[in-house]
């Protein structure tokens, strides 16, 4: 974590001050402020935010999960011949943000592996054969695309990365 003061990373929680958070881009801003709460009520997703733990409230960074289905036609064809011709379970970041003040630092990085790693866990229970993730722009996928992502087929901005290259076996 590179000297960095040890985060928290908990699920979001009405003691969190969602408004205070601007990562630069304003849709994510917007998403924490007004529709993150609504969906974690609704099982649409859940959201996880990153914290100092002398500061409760702050929220320096937060990421979404969620579960999707990738169409096999939308990864690679080696990929694709060797498993069977159904939807392909996955799990979905739909959003991931550190505030503009922490970025840089390496909260970007741990968010993303805190995210693997609870997908990992939960795929000892639930099968879950990728991550899959939404870049929101060209920063974005370049982030994504150092830690081993590939662009699924017929998206935009839509990136995998098969998690048969973690250890899958809770702690
Ligand atoms: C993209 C974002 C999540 C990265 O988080 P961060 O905490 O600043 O990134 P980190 O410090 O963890 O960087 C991790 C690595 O990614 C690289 N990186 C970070 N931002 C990058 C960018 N914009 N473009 C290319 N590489 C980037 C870093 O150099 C670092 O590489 P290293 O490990 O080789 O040194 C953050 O900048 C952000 O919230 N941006 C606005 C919202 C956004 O774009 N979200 C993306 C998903 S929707």
């Amino acid at each position: 974590m590179s000297g960095e003061r040890r985060l928290i990373i908990e699920p979001l929680g009405h003691h969190h001050n969602r408004n205070a958070f601007t990562c630069g881009i304003e849709s994510l801003d917007a998403y924490l402020r007004r529709q993150a709460t609504q969906n974690v009520k609704r099982r649409i997703s859940r959201v996880f935010i990153a914290r100092y733990p002398d500061d409760p409230a702050r929220i320096v960074g937060f990421y979404t999960l969620s579960s999707l289905s990738i169409d096999l036609s939308a990864l690679p064809d080696q990929t694709a011949k060797k498993l069977p011709r159904h939807p392909i379970p996955a799990a979905l970041i739909g959003r991931l943000a550190v505030d503009a003040s922490a970025q840089r630092k390496g909260i970007g990085k741990m968010l993303l592996s805190n995210a693997i790693r609870r997908t990992l866990l939960v795929s000892n229970d639930i099968a879950i054969y990728a991550m899959v993730v939404d870049a929101i722009n060209q920063d974005a996928e370049s982030f994504y695309l150092r830690y081993g992502f590939s662009r699924l087929a017929h998206t935009r901005n839509r990136f995998f990365l098969a998690l048969k290259c973690f250890q899958s076996r809770p702690d």
